[in-house]
């Protein structure tokens, strides 16, 4: 391999980065951002590598979710609570079902930079810079708004570690308690027959904690009853930001990207010879790879041979988002040479990015049975492989949006006009996503089921 540089990726074809008008702001913006502190350590990025590892053999299940994109504007404790406490809704129902540990990651904390389709966008004969998301850019199209501006990369990094800063306070300062988990439910759920649902599972929770704390096992005495480790993420895409927070470990001597615990690479920058392939092949976070449907076997185990050629187990998470009609034809080719050539990776599955189309009504959206389909199809295809079905990987909000259609409580395509309030692709909202959670818990179910008749 040749050597690596937290700048060597400046010699490869980076692609979706903004033209920066001035380079000596951003440098100044860069130099700033090299100076503020890491947002998370590098201890923190192997604990989440080692509980990754568990899910890769089978041990464990991954739950990713958060926005398409953080803004500015929506920045506010409650939506960070509501998402956050979503999630746990979503890992309490899983490992409940399962028995299976879940390991719980947001995307959150640094979500902000986008991947375009194309440069630019025209509105009413105007051609400004595509928004590129709030730490580039402007969403107003504006030409004032639309110029990419190097110190929104500074404010993104103080949002981000504010809300890191609350996370890590929901999750360790005691609202993730379990004695809470009747608490963590949504007003606006009401009679919905999941919510329903879930308040039978934290009976059932509630009492074998009652049982537990007769038998002298409470939260003061085990900690993990108090506690829960939740992880941050993003899509590692605008490098400049992503190089200003690389720290070389003084324990191991090892890159990490202290941006966040796990980084992804896009569908869009996962080609051979990507400055992002090459950026983070010398970064120690655990990271992950978004597989759609261009990707060819031979060019993923390419992939896969420079991102983890000592094939650590929790390294590589491959993200799967095929779209519903594709996934059952396309992903086992893909499962088949993986695990031929013996790499150890958890396979999650992104059910949001193959399944968006148009509404009648005019709003991009992603109709709820096809996010299913899209699921169902990829626990099919791992069952019939014999492979783990590891993870999800969803777009959802703890917010009572009308973004994506169905559910239990419908969201028709009329609907839609009513909350939409995403930066960029249509979100879950609180109540698909707690239904969405019980049909995984049973599709986990069916392959441990499957497994254990097999042994
Ligand atoms: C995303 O996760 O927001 C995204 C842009 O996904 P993909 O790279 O898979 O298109
Ligand atoms: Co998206």
């Amino acid at each position: 391999m040749p050597a690596w540089a937290p700048d060597s990726w400046t010699a490869h074809d980076a692609r979706q980065q903004p033209d920066y008008p001035d380079a000596a702001a951003l440098r100044v913006a860069t130099d700033t951002l090299r100076s503020y502190p890491p947002l998370v350590f590098a201890g923190e990025a192997r604990n989440l590598t080692a509980a990754l590892a568990e899910v890769s053999a089978g041990r464990g299940f991954l739950l990713q979710g958060g926005d398409c994109a953080e803004s500015f504007a929506e920045f506010h404790p409650n939506t960070i609570r509501d998402t956050f406490r979503v999630i746990l809704q979503m890992a309490v129902v899983l490992t409940y079902a399962s028995k299976l540990p879940v390991v719980k990651l947001g995307r959150m904390a640094g979500q902000f930079a986008k991947p375009r389709s194309a440069p630019t966008e025209t509105q009413a004969g105007d051609t400004l810079p595509a928004y590129r998301g709030d730490n580039v850019n402007d969403i107003a199209f504006t030409a004032e708004g639309r110029r990419p501006d190097p110190q929104r990369m500074i404010r993104a990094y103080s949002q981000a570690a504010a809300t890191l800063n609350l996370l890590r306070a929901f999750a360790q300062g005691g609202y993730a308690n379990l004695h809470q988990v009747h608490r963590w439910t949504h007003d606006f759920l009401g009679s919905s027959p999941w919510s329903r649902k879930y308040r039978e599972t934290a009976d059932r929770i509630g009492d074998a904690l009652d049982f537990m704390r007769a038998c002298g096992i409470d939260p003061e005495t085990v900690p993990q009853l108090a506690q829960t480790a939740f992880y941050t993420s993003h899509e590692a895409l605008l490098l400049p930001y992503e190089q200003a927070m690389a720290r070389q470990d003084s324990l191991t001597g090892d890159w990490y990207d202290t941006s966040a615990h796990f980084l992804w690479i896009g569908d869009r920058t996962r080609f051979a010879g990507s400055a992002h392939v090459e950026f983070l092949r010398g970064i120690g976070n655990p990271i992950g790879l978004k597989c759609g449907p261009s990707l060819e076997p031979d060019a993923l185990l390419r992939l896969l041979d420079t991102l983890n050629p000592r094939r650590v187990p929790g390294r590589i998470t491959l993200i799967t988002r095929y779209g519903a009609d594709k996934i059952e034809a396309a992903l086992p080719r893909l499962v088949r040479a993986v695990t031929r050539e013996g790499h150890p990776v958890v396979w999650s599955c992104d059910p949001m990015h193959g399944n968006t189309m148009q509404s009648a009504t005019g709003y991009k959206t992603r109709p709820f049975e096809r996010i299913l389909a899209e699921v169902r199809g990829f626990f099919a295809v791992h069952r019939a492989e014999g492979t783990h079905a590891g993870g999800i990987h969803a777009e959802m909000t703890g917010q009572n949006v009308t973004e994506c259609t169905g559910g239990a409580i419908d969201v028709t395509e009329q609907n839609l006009a009513d909350r939409y309030h995403t930066h960029c692709d249509p979100r879950l909202n609180a109540s698909q996503s707690l239904e969405l959670a019980f049909l995984l818990a049973e599709m986990l179910n069916e392959e441990l089921d499957a497994r254990r008749q097999a042994a």
